[in-house]
């Protein structure tokens, strides 16, 4: 590796890297090209034999009864919660470290949604915050694993137990990621994945809803088209028939052959991606657990992060920049970064409509001060991350203001 103590490249210095280094990027083949390419010259390129397949194999790696796939992990939060009757009155409990999709399902159900505070060390919900939420109208709850490391599952599961909750996991980073033994998204009654282009899988833009629950099954599957009885493949392919009949008012939100060509072999790969995403992981950890600048988010024992970011907080306190500024001068070193997440309460729709502010989740709002999402993505070289830790090294030495 070689160490750059010169200038910040924002400051006119020699950038760290030649070469920009994204945050997150998509690796997919030629398994996932010669899939397409078959799909598209099939007769059938909508959600078809390729999509059931696929929900197959998914079901067999997340040892679930049932699976749905979709076009988004949104789709599959807003199915849960639809299937399970959430509606107006209902009050759903989440964390505000998410993406605004977590929260924003709630409100098309309207039902009410309840934030609360996370842990400082795992940046996930808290359990004990969750249990002191609950009123006699909350009926459901979104643990979000933040990252891809669980929730404190055990925990939230015997609360959701004792006031009788559903719980509804949004995965979204989790695919893959265990809690004692259990798969992330497999211990609630439902768990939701996403497959967007930068997750640890992907199907270009895509979803799914796992499930062991049959009723929730069968009724996400007829919303998730329509509420149609029937999907189109079976109308309009040989063993079809033109009746079908809308037995709810539903949504369009199947998932494409399309999509499932890339999603069959992205699977097939995924749990090669995390091991690589751990690797890539514990080296940025091995190097920032020596800067006292820098903190890295806990794992806790018994499970397995999937790795989906890595983030880190910085001690502002110590610098003479702010986090925007050190998220530019990583840019200037050739480096991309992101922020996950704003919290959900301090967006403006929800200040205005619910009166939200800064002080209202005060873990969430430091972690959000402070986080920076570094690069991270199986393809990455160790060089890479050297060179992420050299910048990081580099921009704390020019900006220390002790
Ligand atoms: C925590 C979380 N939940 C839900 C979603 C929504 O996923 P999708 O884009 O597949 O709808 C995302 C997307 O980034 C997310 O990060």
């Amino acid at each position: 590796m070689t160490e750059q103590t010169g200038p910040a490249a924002v400051k006119g210095g020699r950038p760290v890297r030649e070469e920009f280094l994204p945050v997150a990027r998509a690796w997919l083949g030629e398994e996932e090209i010669r899939e397409m390419v078959d799909t598209l010259t099939s007769d059938w390129i909508t959600t078809g034999p390729k999509t059931r397949r696929f929900e197959e194999k998914a079901a067999e790696y997340l040892g679930v009864t049932h699976t749905l796939a979709l076009n988004s992990c949104t789709a599959a939060l807003h199915l849960s919660l639809a299937a399970a009757d959430i509606g107006e009155g209902d009050e759903v409990i989440t964390s505000p470290l998410t993406f605004c999709a977590t929260a924003n399902v709630v409100l098309h159900q309207r039902a009410r949604v309840v934030f609360v505070d996370v842990e400082r060390d795992t940046f996930n919900l808290d359990p004990e915050a969750l249990r002191s939420a609950i009123t006699e109208k909350t009926k459901a709850v979104i643990p979000v694993h933040y990252a891809g490391q669980p929730c404190e599952m055990d925990e939230i599961l015997s609360v959701a137990r004792e006031h009788g909750l559903r719980v509804f996991e949004d995965a979204a980073h989790a695919i893959g990621a265990t809690y004692r033994g259990r798969r992330a998204g497999t211990m609630g009654d439902t768990g939701c994945y996403s497959f967007y282009a930068i997750k640890n899988m992907t199907t270009g833009e895509g979803g799914l809803l796992a499930t062991n629950d049959d009723e929730i099954a069968e009724r996400a599957r007829i919303l998730s088209l329509h509420g149609i009885s029937k999907d189109a493949w079976k109308r309009y392919s040989s063993q079809g028939s033109w009746f079908y009949e809308v037995t709810l008012p539903g949504f369009k939100y199947n998932m494409s052959d399309l999509q499932a060509s890339l999603g069959l072999h992205q699977l097939a790969k995924l749990d090669g991606f995390i091991e690589r995403r751990e690797q890539l992981a514990r080296r940025y950890d091995r190097a920032f657990e020596e800067m006292e600048e820098i903190e890295i988010q806990r794992v806790r024992p018994e499970r397995r992060h999937a790795r989906h970011l890595y983030p880190v907080l910085i001690d502002l306190e110590r610098l003479s920049i702010d986090r925007a500024q050190f998220i530019e001068a990583l840019r200037a070193e050739n480096i991309g970064s992101t922020v996950n997440f704003i919290p959900v309460h301090l967006h403006p729709y929800y200040r205005r409509t619910f009166g939200y502010q800064e002080g209202d989740y005060p873990v969430a709002e430091e972690i959000y001060r402070r986080e920076i999402s570094l690069p991270l993505f199986p393809r990455m070289k160790d060089s890479d991350v050297d060179s992420v830790v050299s910048a990081v090294r580099k921009i704390i030495a020019r900006y220390n203001s002790s």
